[in-house]
């Protein structure tokens, strides 16, 4: 498996840099916000969506230059994502994220909420700065679907109806928005043209597809140890990823487990050994695989480059996880 580190290689140390800034930047208004922004932008995140910003820049401008605007938007786009983090895990109540103490669990909930709150007012205080109409249209609106998707996903929890095309919606909502918007602002920033910008939205759409389907199915495949949170916990909260809609196909002995929400002695442990003995499990690596596929082809018009060659490299290493 690649690490991101050498995949982010021609944007590493800007990475580092942006990672020390969002400390300072979220850390020096608040007393209050200066521990959950040290730990927060401290090393454990991956960087994946901040890292794509910097690199399609790199691979769309002249030069493979990254302009103070890209900079700007990678920081924007990293703080969104760790404001929609702060409340998942308020909502989820998950105890870790990035290796260390959520802040919830190591403040309390109405820290959590008020620090999530400021990451998103601070984000949209630094988009707007941006004085692009287009761009602040674009990020915005991931905000939305950000909120969007987990409203629909707790209003749906142990719904064994759901269909895989409101899954996939939800995913797009959660997480392949964000990835999507921001690549898509990246080449407005970069001055590309319309049909352009449409294959980096396709890149990052495809691309968070395939990254939210991985990593619903390492909740089934992945061990307590490598997840960092307890393995199956989608499933006992109710939350029906493509495994367990691909299971219900062929098992639907697992539907009334669903159905009575895991209520009797067992239940919970029955289902995720049905899920696991399904063949759920390979036909959503081969839906996350084709997602990946497709994320790639969307970068052939771009010059070839090392930037592209590591925006490439970033599908094939969102699905080497489940391999
Ligand atoms: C976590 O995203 C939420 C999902 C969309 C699966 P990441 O796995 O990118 O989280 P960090 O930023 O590395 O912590
Ligand atoms: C993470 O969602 C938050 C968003 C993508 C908005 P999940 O609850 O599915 O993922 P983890 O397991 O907490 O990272
Ligand atoms: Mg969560
Ligand atoms: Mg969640």
């Amino acid at each position: 498996m690649t690490s991101t580190t050498s995949l982010f290689h021609p944007v590493e140390a800007d990475l580092h840099a942006m990672a020390e800034g969002l400390k300072k930047l979220v850390g020096a208004r608040h007393p209050i916000l200066y521990a959950a922004a040290e730990h927060l932008f401290g090393a454990g995140g991956k960087r994946v969506r901040p890292a794509i910003v910097l690199l399609l820049s790199r691979a769309t401008m002249a030069n493979g230059e990254i302009t103070p605007r890209h900079h700007r938007l990678a920081e924007i786009t990293e703080m969104i994502h760790t404001a929609s983090l702060v409340h998942d895990d308020v909502i989820d109540e998950s105890d870790v994220r990035r290796g260390v103490p959520t802040v919830h669990s190591r403040f309390n909930n109405r820290i959590a909420v008020l620090a999530g709150d400021f990451l998103f007012a601070q984000s949209s205080w630094y988009l707007a700065n941006l004085d692009n109409l287009a761009v602040v249209k674009l990020l915005s609106e991931v905000i939305m679907n950000l909120a969007e998707g987990e409203i629909y996903q707790g209003l749906n929890r142990f719904d064994s109806s759901m269909s895989m095309e409101a899954y996939l919606q939800k995913s797009y909502y959660k997480t392949a928005s964000l990835i999507a918007n921001s690549a898509k602002a990246t080449g407005v920033l970069s001055g590309l043209s319309d049909e352009q910008t449409a294959f980096l939205y396709n890149y990052g759409r495809e691309l968070g597809l395939a990254f939210q389907i991985a990593d619903d199915i390492l909740d089934f495949t992945g061990s307590t140890e490598v997840l960092g949170k307890p393995a199956g916990s989608d499933l006992q909260g109710g939350h029906l990823t493509a495994p367990v809609l691909y299971a219900l196909e062929s098992s639907p002995q697992l539907e009334p487990l669903i159905e009575r929400e895991f209520a009797e002695e067992g239940d919970l442990e029955m289902a995720l050994a049905l899920v696991r003995e399904s063949d759920g499990i390979d036909r959503s690596r081969i839906l996350a695989q084709d997602h990946a596929a497709r994320a790639v082809k969307n970068l052939d018009f771009l010059p070839e480059s090392e930037s592209k060659q590591a925006l490439a490299d970033l599908a094939d290493y969102a699905v080497s996880r489940i391999r």
